[in-house]
């Protein structure tokens, strides 16, 4: 089954333990909406943020991606998880499976979607993965993480429990630790992540940035990512919501001229039967026509209009 193209500047994170973030959540404009019942529910809220996430699913989220964030392969929870959010709706988009440390992890929840889907009547395969990479044993295996399954969508990069997992010193998560002179510490994770995704086709996505009222940290976090090649980030916080939507789409002006590059080398190699052209004072050839191509995929799905 072809993976639908799903646009993810947002994904917002929501407490499955709470109702009321939940009905507040299908109001928002965020891309995606996850509803989380690993680590923001306690373990004896468990079994009723699974059933809280389990009726949200099936109720109306409007054009938005629907996931749910299950426990860990490793866990006692993360079956009925599972088995509960995919038989209870017609549709969850995708699930996030957390602290994935090796492809089996992804493997398994394959296998078992495929089980819960054909015993729910749906259609096989429609349940897509993200696999959050959050430790170092994630890191090292993240090739072959990205190569497990066909329904993988994204690559998740989990900094909280990266951090914790390295011995990042810092407490102040998606910011930079004090005392580092070596540029960005996020930098080595976020691009092996980015590269293994990209060589399975896979969306890359940065996660959280835990101080909601450092509105400024937190559009520096997200335009970093935006800029090194992500298509969005975790949001913890409304207020976290149209800055990442804004910087994770390409700008008004760069969508036109990615459109204006299109349209140019089309002309070029048909009409002209040439490879390489000017446009403007740049010369533009099939490398550019890619990167152009990207961009103005970015824009559409971001809803940019065709001209300002
Ligand atoms: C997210 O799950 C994180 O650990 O940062
Ligand atoms: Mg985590």
């Amino acid at each position: 089954m072809e993976r639908p193209y799903r646009v993810r500047r947002s994904c917002l994170a929501v407490p499955a333990s709470s109702e009321r973030f939940i009905t507040k959540a299908r109001g928002l404009p965020a891309d995606e909406v996850f509803l989380d019942l690993e680590d923001a529910v306690a373990p004896a809220a468990k079994p009723q943020a699974r059933a809280n996430a389990a009726a949200a699913v099936a109720g109306d989220w409007g054009g938005r991606t629907v996931a749910v964030r299950v426990n860990d392969a490793s866990t006692q929870w993360a079956h009925k998880d599972v088995i509960e959010v995919v038989s209870a709706a017609a549709r969850v988009d995708v699930i996030v499976l957390p602290k994935v440390t090796s492809p089996g992890h992804v493997v398994w929840l394959d296998l078992l979607l495929g089980q819960a889907e054909q015993a729910a009547g749906l259609p096989l395969g429609q349940t897509g993965i993200e696999a959050q990479i959050e430790d170092a044993r994630g890191l090292a295996a993240v090739n072959a993480i990205a190569a497990a399954s066909p329904r993988l969508e994204a690559l998740v990069f989990g900094p909280a429990d990266f951090m914790a997992s390295v011995g990042i010193r810092s407490l102040d998560v998606g910011g930079q630790p004090e005392g580092y002179a070596g540029g960005d510490v996020y930098h080595y994770a976020l691009m092996r992540i980015l590269i293994a995704a990209r060589a399975q086709g896979l969306q890359a996505i940065d996660g959280p940035y835990l101080k909601v009222r450092d509105t400024g940290g937190f559009r520096r976090s997200a335009a970093s990512a935006a800029a090194l090649g992500y298509d969005g980030k975790w949001v913890l916080h409304p207020d976290q919501i149209d800055a990442a939507n804004e910087v994770f789409a390409p700008s008004q002006a760069d969508f036109e001229r990615a459109s204006r590059i299109i349209d140019a080398y089309a002309h070029a190699t048909t009409v002209d039967q040439r490879g390489a052209v000017m446009l403007g004072d740049e010369m533009i050839d099939e490398a550019s026509r890619k990167m152009a191509q990207a961009i103005v995929a970015r824009g559409r799905a971001a809803g940019l209009p065709a001209t300002a």
